[in-house]
């Protein structure tokens, strides 16, 4: 009896069933280096069952400011950048698991929690593998509701990648269509 509940114990910890909301909004600041590409990426985050819109403001190391608005299809796999001039280009979605799908089964689990006291909010933080990125993701138990992402790999380039996430200001809201929708030059 005593030796199954300390192996129990000893084991690992993997839990299923955190899933983040399924839709939702809210802010990111991205920091993203590649060989010699470095950028610090702000972005206004939509969210709605499969489909994310992104508004982002890249800034290179020369000060270069790119806009961009993304739209990602986490059905079909592809992702659609509208630029400033209005070329649209598309291309396969290389990142997954920043909060929309359900963590999987096999992550590894370090549950931990911010603030402190009697004010202190449960946390989780996820170790993932897959597509050769190992990611950790982190999120706040109640709503799996993403918080920080951080993940390393190499590129089909053959370049190394790091890409740190941090979240603001999530919201549990289904954003207003007309900012899912993509434009006609998207449309290919
Ligand atoms: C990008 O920059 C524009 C102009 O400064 C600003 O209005 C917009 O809110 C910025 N977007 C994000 C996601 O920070
Ligand atoms: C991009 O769109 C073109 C034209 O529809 C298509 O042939 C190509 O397979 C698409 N690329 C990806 C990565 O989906
Ligand atoms: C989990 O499963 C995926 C795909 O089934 C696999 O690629 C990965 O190595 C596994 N392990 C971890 C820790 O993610």
């Amino acid at each position: 009896m005593m030796k199954s509940c300390l192996v129990l114990v000893l084991f690992p910890v993997f839990i299923s069933g955190c899933c983040p909301p399924k839709a939702w909004t809210g802010k990111n600041f991205a920091n993203y280096a590649s060989g010699k590409v470095h950028l610090e990426i702000l972005q206004d985050v939509f969210y709605d069952n499969g489909m994310m819109t992104v508004h982002q403001n890249l800034t290179s190391d020369d000060g270069t400011l790119t806009r961009q608005t993304i739209y990602l299809n986490y059905l079909t796999g592809i992702q659609y950048v509208l630029n400033g001039d209005g070329r649209c280009e598309n291309s396969s979605i290389t990142f997954t698991g920043v909060g929309e799908s359900c963590i999987p089964d096999n992550a590894t689990i370090s549950k931990s929690y911010i603030g402190a006291g009697a004010n202190k909010i449960p946390t989780t933080m996820f170790r993932l593998i897959g597509n050769g990125f190992l990611t950790y993701l982190s999120v706040i138990d109640n709503g799996c509701v993403p918080l920080m992402y951080e993940t390393t790999g190499t590129l089909p380039t053959g370049d190394g990648l790091k890409l740190t996430v941090e979240y603001f200001g999530v919201v549990a809201v289904k954003p207003d269509a007309k900012i899912m929708k993509m434009p006609a030059s998207c449309m290919m």
